[in-house]
């Protein structure tokens, strides 16, 4: 869909939706309208349950005198609580009622609200932001899908005084969508067209964008001494890849140290000799969902060209059962030198963070790291699906982290670490095991990970298994891969180490 800003004009055709208030007193435009259409939208109103609360909407078909086949009222909520995210879930909402109608065109109309937390400029850019997130779909492998079942829509205009400051507020947001869309199709895509050398090629077209790209293959992890990362690759004919993306957006910054992102890649988790049941196995083709956020974000920041230098690095392998895969009981020799003892080979993703953070910090010195993974179904268990869990050494970072989290909507929830979780992994015959016990099973797994961050880095890690992927349409996240986490941190970086 392709979206365009304008100065305020009705349109002769395709559909309008204009914005009201709560209360159902038309801002000026629909009371234009209203008035052309000899009072048709007021009595549509009075006919109806619509009084401007956000959710609501009203379509008013074919009003005389009006040259948009279909007006519909949009409610837009209270004015004092119009803000950034209202604003955009106001265009998911708007882009909801008109793609499907069989109009290749609509207008929304974007009047001055007075008392709004947004300027009319900023409150364009959002709403054309959320309706461009709304419109996402994974429809590649439908070939049967008939034509009035999909979308109409081709082109919405958002129109309003201002619409070159709109345009330009939308620039970035438009860059982060990229980065959402990328990261959506990554998770949506089956198992079986993304595999860790699948995966790599796609973060490699970031290439184009001014990211550098430097993909690790078997041979020179193994040199390395990637024996975690390793030990669940070997179980399939799959051959794993550990990619670094490198953005030096800030090439004139006085501290070269990077922040860094790590992704868990895991592009299927059987469970593999520690197999899954059957019933939704199928999910865990999103198992790669933190290294899908994680180059959904460097391509967010490379698009909008941020003034960050910042590190992405994920750790690609396939969890399979084989007469090759890891066994139970088996001990691998980490990166880091630290050995484990492999007690439950579905336990894999800390695994291949283990070795994979080691590296980021061992080369790239970052003074922040943080690991995106869907590491626990326990974490679903405790936050369900609407806060990712986050786990932290350092306060700092958790408030930001916070705050980022709440003015996107993507809202995480601090976890406790400390010694007492921590003592549950330790092993009789190597340096940890992989599992603790039955209970606080997203913690133990954390406190794994803690092991694997060296003094001095500031570290948070966010369990993402319960935010992934989502079974409902919100307005402006369609079912489905949710990229929960690239507008997260994208914010975070914005917010915190840019300039
Ligand atoms: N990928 C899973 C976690 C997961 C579960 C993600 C559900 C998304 C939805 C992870 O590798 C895993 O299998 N974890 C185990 C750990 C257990 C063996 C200690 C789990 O959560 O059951
Ligand atoms: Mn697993
Ligand atoms: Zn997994």
């Amino acid at each position: 869909m392709k979206i365009s800003f304008a100065a305020p004009a009705l349109p002769r055709s395709g559909s309008l939706v204009v914005g009201v208030l709560s209360g159902g007193d038309l801002l000026a435009t629909a009371q234009r309208i209203d008035k052309a259409s000899g009072g048709a939208l007021a009595r549509a109103i009075g006919a109806s349950r619509f009084n401007g609360e956000s959710g609501q909407s009203l379509t008013v078909m074919a009003p005389a005198g009006v040259g948009a086949g279909r007006v519909v009222l949009m409610g837009l909520g209270e004015a004092g609580k119009l803000d950034d995210l209202a604003a955009q879930a106001f265009g998911g909402r708007a882009y909801k009622a008109v793609s499907g109608t069989g109009d290749k065109i609509a207008t929304v109309v974007i009047d001055p609200v007075k008392g709004a937390k947004l300027k009319t400029a900023g409150i364009s850019a959002n709403a054309a932001y959320g309706a461009l997130l709304a419109s996402y779909r994974f429809d590649k492998y439908r070939t049967k899908e008939k034509p009035d079942a999909k979308p109409s829509l081709r082109t919405l205009t958002v129109s309003s005084r201002d619409s070159a400051d709109a345009k330009k507020a939308f620039g970035p947001l438009e860059k982060i969508a990229d980065g959402v869309f990328f990261t959506r199709d990554l998770v949506s895509e089956p198992a079986n067209v993304i595999y860790p050398a699948t995966l790599a090629a796609q973060a490699k077209t970031l290439e184009k964008l001014g990211v550098k790209i430097q993909v690790l293959d078997e041979k020179q992890m193994a040199k390395l001494g990637m024996g975690a990362l390793l030990g669940v690759a070997q179980g399939s004919a799959q051959k794993p890849r550990l990619v670094v993306m490198r953005w030096d957006g800030a090439p004139k910054a006085k501290s070269k140290a990077p922040i860094a992102f790590v992704g868990k890649g895991v592009t299927f988790d059987t469970g593999g000799i520690s197999i899954k049941p059957a019933g939704g196995m199928e999910d865990m083709k999103w198992d790669m969902g933190g290294s899908g956020v994680v180059i959904g974000l460097m391509k967010a920041l490379a698009g909008r060209k941020a003034n960050v230098n910042a590190v992405g690095i994920v750790g690609l392998v396939e969890n399979m059962p084989s007469s090759t895969a890891q066994r139970p009981g088996d001990v691998v020799k980490t990166m880091s030198g630290q050995t484990v003892e492999v007690i439950n080979t579905d336990a894999e993703g800390r695994l291949v963070l283990a070795d994979a953070m080691w590296y980021c910090q061992d080369r790239y010195k970052p003074h922040t790291m943080i690991d995106l993974a869907t590491l626990t179904g326990a974490i679903i268990v405790s936050l369900g699906n609407d806060n990712a869990g986050l786990f932290s050494n350092d306060d700092e970072i958790c408030d930001r982290l916070t705050a980022a989290g709440k003015s996107v909507a993507e809202p995480v929830w601090r976890m406790p670490l400390g010694d007492s979780y921590d003592k549950l992994i330790n092993s009789d015959i190597a340096d940890m095991k992989n599992i603790g016990g039955r209970w606080g099973g997203s913690i133990t797994a954390a406190q794994f990970l803690q092991r694997y961050v060296k003094d001095g880095v500031k570290w948070a890690h966010l369990d993402i298994a319960g935010v992934t992927w989502s079974s409902k349409d919100a307005p402006t996240v369609p079912k489905g891969g949710t990229a929960f986490g690239v507008r997260l941190l994208d914010r975070l970086v914005a917010d915190h180490y840019e300039g």
